[in-house]
């Protein structure tokens, strides 16, 4: 198990100075390569929340508020905004910290299977049940349980979840017997759950439950003063983890990081670092971002909406991989954005593809799941 932070050291997060040297730093088109006497190890670098921008500072003070108590969060935030990372420094920093840290992602589980996920089951409890099964909040007890992608819960099991974040206490599938916990929740989703509340596609009464704190992360585009830590720290964990020496970051490449509008968020940052280090020659980080691509989105960005530039960098990215949305050379690796938030994004945005798009709805959830081939290629 992981050491335990204290709260107000918060040694979960790059300390400022570092990271405004290494901004500077960048920013200048050096690269500053960190000793090896550094503290942090390798590993645990990786769950360090990076940036000092006011708008993560303002959210790390909410956190650094409710990690001690036992108040339910909800985080919410685009895809790729650090929603997990946030979760996991809320467990490391509060009192529960020795005890576990249950993750359950809410949109993986098929629906079916998921009450049993949550709350386990009695062998024979249902068809296939051949044994006993312990449920994550069980496994969660006197720890916290991190329901990801709760937006995504069925309407039927949400009445199940509301019960025990009241009660603390639910019935395993299949017995009568009823089980006390102890059990803190910290839930995230990239969806917006008002919208949903007023479509009935949530309950209002299980919303009010979880918004009892609500984190909002901003979007990269919301923190470009993050940007060149990010780089850095990036650059710095795939150099040594592919044993690469990166001595120079170009100036012009740096300010076309710090300018693209990142649907993707940190996320898609970190994913692009990666394949950049895979492609340097002689120490210098390339720049990694499709030159076309970049330059036209960057350009049209300052004339036009975010949303019209977000659209016009899927469709551009769709295009360049002949609407491939899957797998590792689709649109939404790409993109840095998981398949299901791409093809979301696609039905919010509008956009399907020219040559079907009359004789086909292909957004609609119908044709999707009959013709998945056309989104996976
Ligand atoms: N401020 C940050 N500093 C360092 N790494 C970060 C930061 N924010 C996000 N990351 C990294 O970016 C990646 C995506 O973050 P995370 O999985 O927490 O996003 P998310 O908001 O949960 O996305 P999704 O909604 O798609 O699940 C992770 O590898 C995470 O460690
Ligand atoms: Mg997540």
């Amino acid at each position: 198990m992981r050491p335990c932070s204290k709260v107000f050291e918060r040694p979960w997060r790059i300390s400022p100075i570092r990271s405004v040297q290494a901004r500077q730093e960048a920013s200048v088109g050096a690269f500053a390569k960190f000793g090896s006497g550094d503290q942090v190890s390798y590993e645990r670098r990786f769950e360090q929340v990076i940036g000092n921008s006011p708008a993560l500072e303002a959210v790390l003070e909410q956190v650094e508020r409710v990690a001690p108590t036992d108040s339910t969060v909800l985080i919410q935030g685009e895809t790729g905004t650090g929603k997990e990372l946030i979760a996991h420094a809320i467990h490391n920093i509060s009192s529960r910290c020795g005890q576990s840290f249950v993750r359950l992602n809410c949109a993986a589980i098929p629906l079916d299977l998921l009450e049993s996920e949550l709350f386990g089951h009695e062998k024979g409890a249902f068809t296939g049940a051949i044994a006993q099964k312990i449920g994550r909040f069980e496994l969660a007890d006197k720890g916290t349980l991190f329901l990801d992608e709760v937006g995504d819960i069925p309407l039927a099991l949400q009445p199940k979840l509301l019960r025990i974040l009241q009660e603390q206490e639910f019935e395993r599938l299949g017995s009568a017997r009823t089980y006390q916990v102890d059990v803190r929740l910290v839930a995230a989703t990239n969806r917006d759950l008002t919208d949903m509340v007023k479509r009935a596609e949530f309950r209002s009464d299980l919303y009010y439950r979880l918004n009892v704190f609500p984190v909002l992360l901003p979007p990269l585009r919301a923190r470009r003063e993050d940007i060149p830590a990010l780089v850095t720290h990036f650059v710095e964990i795939f150099a040594r983890r592919m044993g690469r020496q990166i001595e120079h970051i170009p100036s012009q490449t740096m300010s076309a990081l710090s300018s693209y509008p990142w649907p993707g968020n940190v996320r898609e940052l970190q994913n692009l670092i990666e394949r950049a280090v895979i492609l340097s020659n002689e120490g210098v980080l390339p720049n990694p971002l499709p030159a076309t691509g970049t330059q036209g989105v960057v350009a049209s960005a300052a004339a036009t909406t975010l949303k019209d530039s977000e659209r016009a960098l899927i469709l551009h990215t769709l295009e360049g991989v002949g609407w491939v949305i899957g797998g590792p050379k689709g649109a939404a690796a790409k993109l840095g954005l998981k398949r299901t938030t791409l093809i979301h994004k696609m039905q919010k945005l509008g956009i399907s593809r020219p040559s079907l798009q009359s004789s086909q709805n292909v957004m609609s959830p119908r044709s999707r799941e009959s013709d998945s081939s056309f989104y996976e290629a």
